[in-house]
This record gives C-alpha cells, sequence and structure tokens, in this order.
C-alpha cells in the first residue's frame, strides 16, 4: 500500500474520516506526537493498529475526544475532580484514566476495565473527530518501541506502506506525549502515570498529586503496574543512549572529551563550552527540550550514531517528562558525574 501525505485540508479530512469511517488507520497530528488513529468503537479497526506498529496487545490506547459528550458515552462515571481537570486543561495534554463503558471494546482498552481518555488541542484532529463522530483511539504513530513521531515525516519513515494516510499538520508543538493520570481516594486526588505538559505543580492546583513511583525508575519485574506502556522499552533508536547528569559544564565537557571513539555524538543544551564530540542540541529551554527530544534521538541514527550521551534535563516542570522519556530511551542507564 502507498502511503498518502496530505495536509489539512478540508478534501483531506473528508477523505481520512472515510478511511477511519470504514474501519481503516489515519495518522493524525496532535499538539503532542503524531497518533495513529481509528475508531475507537470498532474493535477490528483497533486491531489493525497494534499489527500496523508491532504493539503488545496487553499495552491499552488512550481514545481522542473532541466533546464532553463522547466522554459521557465512553465511561461509566466522571468523577466531580475529572470535570474540573477538564475544565482548566482540556483541550489539551491531560489524558484521564475512567470505568469503561461497554462502547469501547477490549482490543482498546487492553482488556483492563479502564479507559484512558483525552481532548487534543489541535485543530486539525479535533475537525476530524467531529466529522467522524466517534472517538478516535490513537497511540503514538511510532514503531513500538522507536521514538515518539513529531512530524509527518518520522511517520512516514516508521509506516510507510502500512497506513494509507498520513495527515500532515506540522511538527508538534509540545513533542513530549500528554500526561497520564489516574483517580485515587474516590475521585478526590491523582496519581501521574506518565508526566507530561500539564505537570505535577499545575495539576496540585486542583487536587492532591502522587507521582507513580515508575515515573523515574525501572518497574520491578515481578510488579503489576498500573500503566502497561511504562513496562516496555521505549523511545528508543538504534544508537545506544546513555543520560549523564552533571553539576558543573566543566565536569561534563571533561568527560565527553575523554571518550575517543568513532561514531559517537553529545545530545546537548547547546550553550556548553570546550565539548569536542559532535553535537547534536536539543534545546537551550526546558520547552525546547521537550520539543526537539524525539527529533534528537531520531537523528542520532540518521547520522549512524553507535552510541550517544544526552545531557540531563531538569526533573522539574516540563523536564520530568522529557526525563521520564529519557530514561526509557536508555534503558535506564545514567551516568552521574
Ligand atoms: O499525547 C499522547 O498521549 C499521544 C497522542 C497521540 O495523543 N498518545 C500516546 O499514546 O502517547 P500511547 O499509546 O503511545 O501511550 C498511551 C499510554 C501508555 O503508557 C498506556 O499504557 C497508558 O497510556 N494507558 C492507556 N490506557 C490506559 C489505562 N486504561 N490504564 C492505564 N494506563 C493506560
Ligand atoms: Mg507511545
Amino acid at each position: 500500500m502507498d502511503t498518502e501525505i496530505l495536509r489539512p485540508y478540508p478534501a483531506a479530512l473528508d477523505k481520512a474520516a472515510e478511511i477511519l469511517r470504514g474501519g481503516g488507520l489515519v495518522a493524525i497530528p496532535t499538539e503532542t506526537v503524531y497518533g495513529l488513529a481509528a475508531n475507537a468503537h470498532d474493535a477490528a479497526a483497533c486491531a489493525g493498529i497494534f499489527r500496523a506498529k508491532g504493539r503488545p496487545q496487553d499495552n491499552p490506547l488512550i481514545i481522542h475526544i473532541s466533546d464532553t459528550e463522547m466522554l459521557y458515552a465512553s465511561v461509566k462515571r466522571v468523577p466531580e475532580l475529572a470535570l474540573r481537570l477538564a475544565k482548566a486543561f482540556w483541550s489539551g495534554p491531560l489524558t484521564m484514566i475512567f470505568e469503561k463503558s461497554d462502547a469501547i471494546p477490549d482490543t482498546v482498552s487492553g482488556r483492563l476495565d479502564t479507559v484512558a481518555v483525552r481532548m487534543p488541542r489541535c485543530a486539525p484532529a479535533l475537525e476530524l473527530i467531529g466529522r467522524c463522530g466517534f472517538p478516535l483511539a490513537a497511540p503514538s504513530a511510532n514503531l513500538s518501541g522507536s521514538p515518539s513521531p513529531t512530524s509527518a515525516q518520522h511517520v512516514f519513515s516508521d509506516l510507510n506502506g502500512r497506513i494509507p494516510l498520513i495527515i500532515d499538520g506540522g511538527e508538534c508543538v509540545t513533542g513530549v506525549e500528554s500526561t497520564v493520570i489516574c483517580f485515587e481516594n474516590g475521585g478526590r486526588s491523582v496519581r501521574i502515570l506518565r508526566p507530561g505538559a500539564v505537570t505535577a505543580e499545575m495539576l496540585s492546583e486542583y487536587a492532591d498529586v502522587t507521582v507513580d513511583e515508575n515515573v523515574f525508575q525501572k518497574p520491578a519485574e515481578d510488579v503489576k503496574v498500573i500503566s502497561p506502556g511504562v513496562k516496555y522499552r521505549h523511545y528508543s533508536p538504534r544508537a545506544e543512549i546513555i543520560i549523564v547528569e552533571c553539576e558543573d559544564e566543566r565536569g561534563l565537557a571533561d568527560f565527553l572529551n575523554g571518550i575517543k571513539e568513532k561514531g559517537v555524538y553529545a545530545v546537548l543544551y547547546g550553550d556548553e563550552r570546550g565539548v569536542e564530540l559532535p553535537r547534536i542540541d536539543y534545546g537551550v529551554t526546558a520547552e525546547e527540550r521537550a520539543h526537539n527530544l524525539f527529533a534528537a534521538l531520531r537523528k542520532t541514527d540518521e547520522l549512524g550514531a553507535s552510541r550517544a550521551y544526552v545531557r540531563c534535563p531538569e526533573k522539574t516542570g516540563i523536564g520530568a517528562a522529557v526525563y521520564n522519556r529519557l530514561l526509557r530511551a536508555a534503558a535506564f542507564k545514567v551516568i552521574k558525574l
């Protein structure tokens, strides 16, 4: 199958809606990363997502809605706190986990009795969901395990020939996936299962917030995790990724300058001095680093890197999301200087 790339003009969205109504797959832009979408009410269509990505069957999908009516049709109960958070953060990069209704097939929920829901802050995505009239189940539109796609080109390089259509909405604004939360204490507090642009600090204005222990550590082999996606190797390019935590930049340069092999790159903030390794800059500010992280990881492959040392980001605000993804890309390899 030839994969077409179309800008989000009305005719392209009509075509996308037609494919989705027929049980097919379309890659769509969102403000976080590109998603690989199918009709969330159609089990066979959603099974196609798992095949195209090579995704493990027990890793559930997020469903994307364009209005709150779609939420009520997809879940059993909406806690009062969820409504307040929806008012504050939707449309936007916050995914909330609810008890699922019968409209959501087991394929979507990975056989859990819950479903993850978000409303993307992206006009073409909202327009398309509205045209379809059903929610779109959409994981990130990468091959399972590889860095998430933040441009139509990234999607094309992973899924060319596996899907009929990519809607090209340009580069994703945020660059890291949505914050995933579940409710605790009868819907009075929240637990962050995956950090994103809606930060713990922002959520704590509305509720007690716990950051799940698996956000910054490798889940133990024998423990049942709440969010199945966190247990897989993830976001990894072919190059070996190693995080370097450093207090002072001189120490960082000294360490990196001690590495003499070929094919080794340094992924840096852009303002470090004296580093001799070839470098990829992922951004001066925390927001830039989030925006550029996955493109920088993909770049290591384009350059044929065998290994890349990545300067550790800050661990607060949106930096928590960047650090969380990097830890997995690095298979938890961190060097502390
Ligand atoms: O920003 C995003 O969320 C992007 C865009 C496309 O919307 N989507 C995305 O989907 O990142 P995906 O499938 O790559 O990640 C979904 C995450 C996984 O870690 C999965 O385990 C978790 O959400 N998840 C989904 N449903 C869940 C559920 N019912 N309970 C717990 N975790 C769930
Ligand atoms: Mg993903």
